[in-house]
């Protein structure tokens, strides 16, 4: 059988270094992205299938289209597009350069990346991409104003993308991943703590995994976060807000970022 390839961004840890696990458990071979050369090196290591990897800030302006040119000339069969993180804070006090950089990352990359990569495989008529949104993709977020923008626009791009597909009859399968709260880096680097319990990277990755192979466009892993969505959308958007202004206020802690 033929050898299937993903290439994943964010792979040096929590949710993408989980996804590269439970590829590499399948057998596939695996493109690995992130900025620390070191992790990756450390990922690669163990892992019992090939594996490539491509050290490099996607936020920067070129950093997409050079992993793109990367990856020319070798087959992806599925693209995961994974990297990302938040910034805590009123809109007004947060540092506007950390938020351009959230918004290159959370955003621009991703777009970039899916145009490419959905543009070849719809060529081809095969292929899959995993867009990794948030329950926070559905949400309101004060406090995390930019972060859950971010996630509300992978939402909206990801399943405009999904029905243009499903219109043109295309064998090609895009996913959207939204978790709730799960145990990673993530709270470290945007300065903040959950108050429930988080799933784990490994849950997560395994359900996701299980998801965009199977062919499933929105993967919300766990009940909770299941119900809390569904209940989300049985109340008025302002009393959402307010509410949601407590609970990630509740977030706030006194741990120094890593
Ligand atoms: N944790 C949660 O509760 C949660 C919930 C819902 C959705 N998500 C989403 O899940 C995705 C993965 O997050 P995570 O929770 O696994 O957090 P994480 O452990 O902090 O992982 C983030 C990954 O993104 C990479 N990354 C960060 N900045 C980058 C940059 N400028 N260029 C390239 N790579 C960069 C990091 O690698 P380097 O540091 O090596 O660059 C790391 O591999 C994110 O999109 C996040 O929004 C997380």
């Amino acid at each position: 059988m033929k050898q299937m390839q993903a290439l994943i961004t964010g792979a040096t840890s929590g949710i993408g270094m989980a996804i590269a696990k439970e590829l590499s458990k399948r057998g596939w071979s695996l493109i690995l992205t992130g900025r620390n050369q070191e992790k990756l090196l450390e990922l690669k290591e163990p892992l019992p299938v090939p594996v490539e990897i491509f050290p490099l800030d996607l936020s920067k302006e070129n950093a997409p289209f050079q992993l793109y040119d990367f990856c020319k000339g070798k087959r992806v069969d599925l693209l995961v597009n994974n990297a990302g993180f938040g910034v805590f804070g009123k809109f007004t006090e947060t540092d506007l350069q950390e938020e351009l950089e959230l918004l290159s990352l959370n955003v621009r990359a991703l777009h970039i990346l899916t145009k490419l990569f959905l543009r070849d495989f719809k060529k081809r008529n095969s292929g899959r991409i995993l867009n990794v949104a948030s329950s926070a993709g559905f949400l309101t977020g004060p406090l995390l104003s930019s972060y859950y923008a971010s996630k509300n626009y992978v939402v909206r791009l990801t399943l405009a993308i999904a029905e243009e597909l499903r219109h043109d009859k295309s064998r090609v399968i895009v996913s959207l991943l939204c978790p709730g709260p799960v145990d990673t880096n993530f709270n470290n680097r945007a300065g903040v703590q959950f108050r429930v319990k988080a799933l784990s990277p490994e849950e997560v990755a395994r359900e996701a995994v299980f998801g965009v192979l199977t062919g499933k466009l929105l993967i919300v892993p766990g009940l909770s976060i299941k119900l809390g969505l569904l209940a989300s959308r049985l109340l008025p958007e302002q009393l959402l807000s307010r509410i949601l202004y407590y609970v990630q206020a509740a977030k706030q802690t006194a741990i120094p970022k890593k």
